[in-house]
């Protein structure tokens, strides 16, 4: 059989244009981290489902309908990670990152959920993960948080920073029995899909977009009503602590998050010009996921980013690496411009040669559009002329062996004009 195979729906590559704005996003990131001594983790994109039954929450969308789960061929249930933050916990408790120590890890990679694809969600999806562990104030929350306004700040990205407070498992629980007690007397207005969840998650009903329950959900009790005094006090703090590093915020009543594992403060960062569905980081504190998956009790708090839709979002994006040297050849002088390319990168250049045998005017177009300092054309087996970028005026005509010390020069006076 012949043909194009189809890709799977809502996995997509990312193709070399997408790729040069997502390293330059991933560039800026990795130096936030160092600049706020977060530390790198590789985590596996394997685990076993039971991780994130426990982790996430049997009774959330993401257990029930989404993941990819398989048995492999030991006879094991498997998963795709659907998230970073179960792994990060199971990964640092293996390897006894939690004794007695704070840390501040970082991650990135692909996260699988068989969602309804649309644009901004996808079933493959990159997220960009910190998890801070061993602290229990709200100053990690707020440096967390001053984080993650930083990376929106420094991209241009203009978004809502939503907070609220889930307060103990106890203030949950009472929570949730006058949340259910409300929506069970209004049983007739609920939608399928918010009966469903008044069963099994009520909390979720919070989070429907259907505007007919918006009314409803508007009387509905709200967690600060069940908020014990120390879970009202920490909170306050954070708010403090916000206003005072100038992070600007809205307390949201109704914020509750898709996953089991949040205590005390959630929070998410909403675009300005979407829907509440765009949310592109979001995160809180977990402070019971340790131990319950077999760690000391442990302080957390994270977030993460959506990768695709903080790429799509950015409107400042630093600079990419910019390409010293383009090569145009023939095919007759492949050889010398082979030697040549690695002359100037021994010389500690970027090279890039264009050996598809193209005609001259179409390597010109692919050297422009690349926006190398400078171009050169293979003349013959003696020559090679210099073609200054963009300007296209010609710097002359050296031979091979001249060349690599005088593009160098040339590269090296118009890197300093471009301020490097
Ligand atoms: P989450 O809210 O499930 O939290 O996902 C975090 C972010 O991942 C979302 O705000 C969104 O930007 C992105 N995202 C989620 N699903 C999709 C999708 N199908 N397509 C595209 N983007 C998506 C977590 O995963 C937690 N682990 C966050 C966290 C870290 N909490 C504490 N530490």
């Amino acid at each position: 059989m012949t043909g194009q195979i189809a890709g799977v729906r809502g996995v997509a590559p990312l193709l070399p244009t997408d790729a040069v704005r997502w390293r330059a996003v991933e560039d800026g990131l990795r130096t936030l981290m160092d600049a706020y001594g977060f530390r790198e983790i590789r985590l596996p994109i394997l685990e076993r489902t039971e991780l994130y039954a426990r982790a996430v929450g049997e009774v959330t969308d993401i257990v029930e309908k989404e993941m990819y789960t398989f048995t492999d061929r030991s006879g094991d249930s498997l998963s795709l990670r659907p998230e970073g933050t179960a792994g990060c916990v199971r990964a640092g408790i293996e390897g006894g990152l939690f004794h007695n120590q704070a840390q501040r890890l970082w991650y990135q990679g692909p996260m699988f959920r068989h969602e309804r694809p649309q644009k901004g969600r996808y079933r493959q999806f990159h997220q960009w993960g910190v998890e801070a562990y061993g602290m229990a104030g709200p100053a990690i929350e707020a440096e967390v948080i001053a984080l993650g306004a930083r990376v929106l700040a420094q991209l241009g990205v203009k978004a809502r920073l939503l907070v609220n407070s889930l307060g103990t498992r106890e203030c949950r629980e009472r929570y949730r029995e006058a949340l259910v007690h409300y929506l069970a007397a209004h049983r007739d207005r609920l939608d399928d899909d918010s009966l469903r969840r008044l069963e099994r998650n009520p909390l979720r009903v919070l989070d429907s977009k259907n505007p007919d329950m918006a009314a409803l959900l508007a009387e509905a009790p709200t967690i600060a009503d069940y908020w014990s005094a120390e879970s009202r006090s920490h909170f306050v703090a954070l708010q403090d602590y916000l206003t005072a590093l100038g992070v600007a915020f809205e307390v949201a009543p109704r914020l509750v998050r898709g996953l089991d594992y949040y205590t005390h403060t959630v929070f998410e960062w909403t675009p300005h010009e979407t829907l509440a569905q765009a949310t592109v980081i979001a995160g809180g504190r977990y402070d019971g996921l340790v131990s319950e998956l077999g760690g000391a009790p442990t302080s957390a708090v994270g977030f993460a980013i959506g990768m695709e839709r903080l790429v799509a979002l950015v409107t400042r994006l630093p600079a990419p690496p910019v390409l010293d040297v383009f090569i145009m050849t023939n095919v007759s002088c492949q050889l010398r411009a082979l030697v040549l390319a690695e002359g100037l990168r021994d010389a500690g250049l970027t090279v890039e040669t264009h050996l598809a045998g193209a005609s001259a005017k179409s390597q010109m177009k692919r050297a422009r559009d690349c926006g190398a300092r400078v171009i050169v054309e293979a003349q013959d087996e003696a020559r090679v002329a210099i073609v200054q970028a963009g300007a296209a005026k010609g710097e002359g005509i050296v031979t091979w062996a001249e060349a690599v010390a005088r593009i160098s020069q040339i590269v090296g006076a118009k890197a300093k004009i471009d301020g490097e």
